[in-house]
């Protein structure tokens, strides 16, 4: 053999390889999928096309699933698969089970922002350590002495939305919004960016522009690619919005890091403010002062771990409030028995200091919260991708698989929710907990929502506030959403409902 033969040899082999365990694992991986019904696909592109928008996403993969049944394959393009799942068992086996804790390949573009922070690291030992270390600064003592900031965040809610008092259609979605923000800066990190007094504030809009590019990047074909995002002019807008959110969580890490450590040197630690109020400990204090085992984290995983709850914390909240508000519009018996319970609490006070304890007595407006979580999950589908072999009921699924969680599948589901389409907060009081895989608007499992307990006290704080002060009526003229599974669930013409001053 000569020397160029000998080359060329060489480089075919460089070149075969690889692309033959490529299409081994692809291979494997499309073998898996036979096991499942598909709906009807065109050449090459398979399903993208329901991919193409929000809506109808949505509504395609809604209906998919009435008609092929929990476990739907749907094909991506010439190579790509998922598992659309909504199975009560294979989601009971999936959420808990310890070797599947890796994200969507997608959640990569939140990176830019969050980091490797607990919602996009894929499991693993940073996994644990940041979840040990995080899961008690959401303990009630501390949630606790968040009441407080819920409150005053919602008086300006309020104030606000009475200046919209007698109006019959309000996007009630850009209130809010502006209202969750506010608290998760204030509980995550214990500052004011007050963006429900700051029309054009630079700190909301970049959230606003991060998620945005999330989105485009999760739906773009093209801009998935960092080469080609590169050149696009999101990628500059990313720069300057990343500028001012991390330039703002490092400067607030930075000066509490300084009053800790001033704090620990002089030993003059006190709980109470120069005003003389007990000082809160809100997340960034828990962050700073944990370690596990001796380890603690670096300013720069705290950092991301802030910007984590920034991102995780509020348009998940505000959607949900929002949401509920509309179902309250619509359903003037609901909305009446909500009032009915925080007059049986509250009296006819309609500015009581509310108390933790206050809305823990809140049992009606609990199942009312479940109930909307239930219907308008604001997280409707999420992703989880095998990265080593499993087996489920005795068939292996493939390293590689990448599978949709698909929650409000399995809320619409008749044989767990009868007549699934009504808004029904009464058969919340019914539910024995037999089946609590059928209930996952805060996924379940080891990678369950970690700010769950603190959603839903924020979500009673805003409603009952709201419920006391205002009499929602549905909008006029009518109006029919346009629901777009986005980072959260959207309603594309806004969540518009009738409002008046009580
Ligand atoms: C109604 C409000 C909320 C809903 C419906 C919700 C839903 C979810 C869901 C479905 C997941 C799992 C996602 C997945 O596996 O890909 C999740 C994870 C997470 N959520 Fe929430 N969430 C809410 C509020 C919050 C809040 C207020 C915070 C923080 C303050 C938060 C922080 C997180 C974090 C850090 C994770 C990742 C946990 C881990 O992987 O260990 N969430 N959430």
């Amino acid at each position: 053999m000569t020397a160029s033969t000998e080359i060329l040899f060489a480089l075919a082999a460089i070149l075969l390889i690889p692309l033959y365990y490529y299409f081994t694992k692809l291979r494997r991986i499309e073998k898996f999928f036979e096991n499942f019904p598909n709906p009807p696909m065109v050449p090459i592109l398979g399903n993208a096309r329901d991919f193409r928008s929000g809506p109808e996403f949505f509504k395609s993969i809604y209906e998919y699933t009435r008609k092929y049944g929990k476990m739907v394959h749907m094909k991506i393009g010439p190579v790509g698969h998922v598992l659309l799942a909504s199975d009560y068992k294979f989601l009971e086996f999936l959420l808990t089970n310890n070797n599947i804790m890796a994200k969507s390949t997608d959640m990569k573009f939140l990176e830019p922002w969050v980091g490797k922070g607990l919602a996009t690291v894929s499991g693993g030992p940073k996994w644990k350590i940041h979840r040990r270390i995080i899961t008690p600064a959401f303990h009630f003592k501390i949630l606790e002495q968040f009441v407080d900031i819920f409150e005053s965040a919602s008086n300006i809610l309020v104030q606000k939305l009475s200046k919209e008092s007698g109006n019959k259609s309000v996007d009630i979605y850009l209130y809010v919004t502006r209202c969750a923000l506010d608290v998760i800066c204030e509980t995550a990190m214990g500052t004011k960016v007050d963006v429900q007094n700051t029309e054009a504030s630079l700190y909301f809009h970049s959230v606003r522009e991060m998620c945005r590019i999330f989105l485009a990047r999760t739906t773009s074909v093209l801009k998935r690619y960092d080469f080609i995002f590169r050149f696009t002019k999101d990628y500059e807008i990313q720069k300057k919005s990343l500028e001012v959110l991390h330039g703002y969580t490092k400067s607030v890490i930075s000066s509490k890091r300084k009053e800790l450590e001033e704090t620990r040197k002089n030993g003059n630690y006190s709980d109470v403010d120069d005003l003389g109020r007990k000082k809160k400990k809100v997340f960034l204090d828990s962050l700073l002062e944990a370690a596990v085992d001796g380890q603690s984290l670096s300013d720069e995983e705290i950092r991301e771990e802030v910007d984590t709850f920034m991102f995780g914390g509020h348009d998940t909240t505000a959607t949900a409030t929002s949401f509920l508000l509309y179902c309250l519009a619509q359903n003037k018996d609901v909305q009446d028995k909500v009032l009915e319970e925080q007059n049986q609490i509250f009296g006819e006070e309609k500015c009581p200091k509310v108390t933790y304890t206050n809305l823990q007595e809140m049992k009606y407006l609990e199942n009312v919260i479940k109930e909307g979580l239930r219907l308008y999950s604001p997280v409707p589908v999420f992703g989880r991708r095998i990265d080593q072999d499993v087996e489920y009921e005795g068939k292996i699924i493939p390293k590689g698989v990448e599978i949709l969680v698909y929650s409000h599948g399995i809320h619409m589901n008749p044989e767990y929710y009868p007549n699934p389409e009504k808004f029904d907060p009464s058969r919340f009081e019914n539910i024995d907990g037999k089946y609590p895989f059928a209930f996952i608007p805060f996924s379940a499992g080891p990678r369950n929502c970690v700010g769950q307990k603190y959603a839903m006290l924020e979500i009673k704080s805003l409603l009952s506030k709201i419920i006391r002060n205002f009499e929602l009526s549905p909008a006029y003229p009518r109006h029919e959403m346009i629901l777009s599974p986005e980072n959260v669930l959207k309603s594309l013409n806004g969540v518009r409902v009738g409002i008046k001053c009580r």
